[in-house]
């Protein structure tokens, strides 16, 4: 696109103001025609018999940022985007010229969110239903200017940056989407659909953990391994767990959780032998952290657990499923404390019944699976009660239920992901909710989804498909 370097300012006064009503254009060369990023932006077309009546058309109204003026036809049309937002492309016209209202300069915006009177007659901000002058619809206010809001699949960090009209909104990962949805068809990532011990199968996977550079790591558990899969890699690396079953420090009974932190040291939850291994550095010999005195319900052991979460202080929390408890071990402990559950087996508020995959927010809010409970528990720090946040109806497959859910994960807006094992779905409860929906295992043939990973920079999902012996990748859709 090329500018002539004209800048002119356009003058409009109306009848009973003496104010003047203006702003800055750029024109383009003749030949040039305005492409915006979506038809929609077209506000009209109409018919005048000059360039200027057109820019006037357009500055008189809020919502028009662009034009583009045919001169023989006399076609005038306005849109709503800013030049930098579409593209300004070459006409079949040699009589056909873009222009477009300047808006980089936060002056221009000094009456935003002044009272009604500041802005009258203002190209830039109108009058909000409040009396202030605020953005014109379909713009954003980004801090000093408005900008045009922006469609579907583009980046975002707030809501209100996303076309609005359109009930598009900004997802918990930066994108604006139409809604949390994921394309069902599954990307493998792991195994072969067949059980197996090669380097590029699985054997019953449990949980699996995806580190900040999308190495991913699964607890390969009737293996007695953990794998570790380089993204986009076709085979894994038995990084831990010499794949015999036993309990010497080089090996593991049936592990189910498994953490990597940035150092590359490994936990294990090493669970058929009622204990904790770390792998400083990924070595291959572990040193027991939790656990590792049989099986038992005194502070010092741990019963038969599955899921764990590692906090950024390497405070090791448990899922103890067979105390019906969840532990908290902190990096020096010899003991665990209870912080969730520990009453017996039941499901009254205080208790758990074989809880299984565990999460921890931002706000250090405890989300437990619930399983034998098909319910999802939050329990808030320091409390000695949980409430229900998911499921809670009984085992079946309606909307409100789960059956025998095994993970849990939330995103930094407070939806709730669940693996909701023995119905072969993996359900979202968006914050508050009084009921589920199935974003995959509708269209998508999951079996028993065991563990789920939200990738929060992308939105995929990771899945660990226990009895399919594979883990596959869902990629978050913006198609509205
Ligand atoms: C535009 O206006 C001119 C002059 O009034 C007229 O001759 C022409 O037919 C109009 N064009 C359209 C498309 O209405
Ligand atoms: C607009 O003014 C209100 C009331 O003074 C204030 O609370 C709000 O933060 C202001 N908004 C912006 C974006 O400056
Ligand atoms: C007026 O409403 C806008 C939202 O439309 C809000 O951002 C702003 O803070 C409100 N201003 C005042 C002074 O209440
Ligand atoms: C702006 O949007 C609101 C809400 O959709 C609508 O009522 C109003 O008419 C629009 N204003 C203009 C100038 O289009
Ligand atoms: C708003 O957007 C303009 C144009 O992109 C930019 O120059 C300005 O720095 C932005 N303001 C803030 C507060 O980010
Ligand atoms: C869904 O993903 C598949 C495989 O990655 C791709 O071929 C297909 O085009 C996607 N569908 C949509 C609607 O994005
Ligand atoms: C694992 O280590 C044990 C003990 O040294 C050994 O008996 C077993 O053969 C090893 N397994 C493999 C697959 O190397
Ligand atoms: C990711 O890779 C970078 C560069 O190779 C490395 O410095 C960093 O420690 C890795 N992070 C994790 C979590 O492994
Ligand atoms: C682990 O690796 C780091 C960096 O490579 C090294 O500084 C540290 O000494 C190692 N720790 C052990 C226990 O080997
Ligand atoms: C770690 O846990 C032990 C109980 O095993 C407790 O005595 C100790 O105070 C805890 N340390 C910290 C720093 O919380
Ligand atoms: C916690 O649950 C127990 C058992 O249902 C109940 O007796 C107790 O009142 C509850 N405590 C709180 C603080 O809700
Ligand atoms: C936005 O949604 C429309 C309508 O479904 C679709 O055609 C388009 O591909 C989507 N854009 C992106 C980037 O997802």
């Amino acid at each position: 696109m090329i500018y002539v370097p004209i800048t002119f300012i356009l003058f409009f006064y109306y009848y009973s103001h003496s104010q003047a009503y203006q702003s800055i254009i750029s024109l383009s060369v003749s030949g040039n025609e305005f492409q915006p990023a979506n038809i929609i932006e077209l506000i009209g077309t109409f018919n005048v018999s000059l360039s200027i009546q057109c820019l006037s058309l357009c500055n008189q109204n809020p919502q028009c940022r662009t034009i583009d003026y045919e001169s023989i036809s006399y076609r005038c049309r306005l849109y709503e985007g800013q030049l930098s937002t579409g593209e300004s492309r070459t006409s079949s016209s040699t009589t056909s010229i873009v222009a477009g209202i300047r808006y980089d300069d936060s002056n221009l915006y000094s009456s935003y969110n002044q009272t009604c009177d500041q802005c009258q007659q203002n190209h830039y901000l109108v009058c909000g239903t409040n009396g202030t002058c605020q953005c014109p619809n379909n713009t954003y206010w980004n801090g000093s200017i408005c900008l045009n809001q922006i469609y579907n699949g583009s980046t975002c960090t707030t809501d209100n940056m996303c076309r609005s009209d359109m009930s598009i909104t900004c997802s918990p990962f930066k994108q604006c989407s139409c809604g949390l949805k994921w394309n069902e068809t599954s990307i493998l990532v792991a195994g072969t659909g067949t059980a197996g011990s090669g380097l590029n199968q699985l054997h019953l996977p449990e949980y699996i953990y995806l580190d900040d550079n999308n190495t991913l790591y699964i607890s390969d558990t009737f293996n007695y391994r953990i794998m570790k899969y380089l993204n986009g890699a076709s085979a894994g690396i038995q990084i831990v767990g010499n794949g015999t079953v036993g309990s010497l420090s080089t090996q593991l009974h049936n592990p189910s959780a498994v953490y990597s932190d940035m150092y590359n040291n490994i936990y294990v939850d090493d669970t058929f032998n009622y204990r904790v291994q770390y792998f400083v550095n990924s070595s291959r010999n572990a040193s027991t952290i939790a656990g590792g005195l049989g099986s038992g319900s005194a502070l010092n052991k741990i019963g038969l657990s599955y899921g764990m979460f590692v906090d950024k202080y390497s405070n090791l929390y448990l899922s103890d499923e067979q105390n019906n408890r969840v532990v908290k071990w902190n990096s020096t402990a010899m003991h665990g404390v209870v912080i969730a559950g520990g009453n017996g087996a039941g499901s009254a508020s205080n208790q758990l019944n074989g809880p299984m995959g565990i999460y921890i927010d931002g706000n250090n809010d405890l989300f437990i699976a619930d399983a034998n409970n098909n319910r999802i528990q939050k329990w808030l720090q320091n409390t000695s009660n949980g409430t229900t946040v998911a499921g809670g109806h009984g085992s079946g497959i309606g909307a409100e239920q789960l059956n025998f859910a095994s993970a849990v994960k939330v995103d930094s807006q407070g939806n709730i992901y669940i693996a909701d094992r023995s119905n072969s779905r993996v359900q979202l409860w968006t914050k508050n909710a009084v009921q589920g929906i199935t974003i995959l295992g509708n269209a998508s043939q999951l079996r028993s989804p065991f563990d789920i990973i939200l990738d929060e920079k992308t939105g995929a999902i990771y899945v660990s498909d226990r009895s399919a012996h594979k883990v596959v990748k869902f990629l978050f859709s913006t198609q509205c």
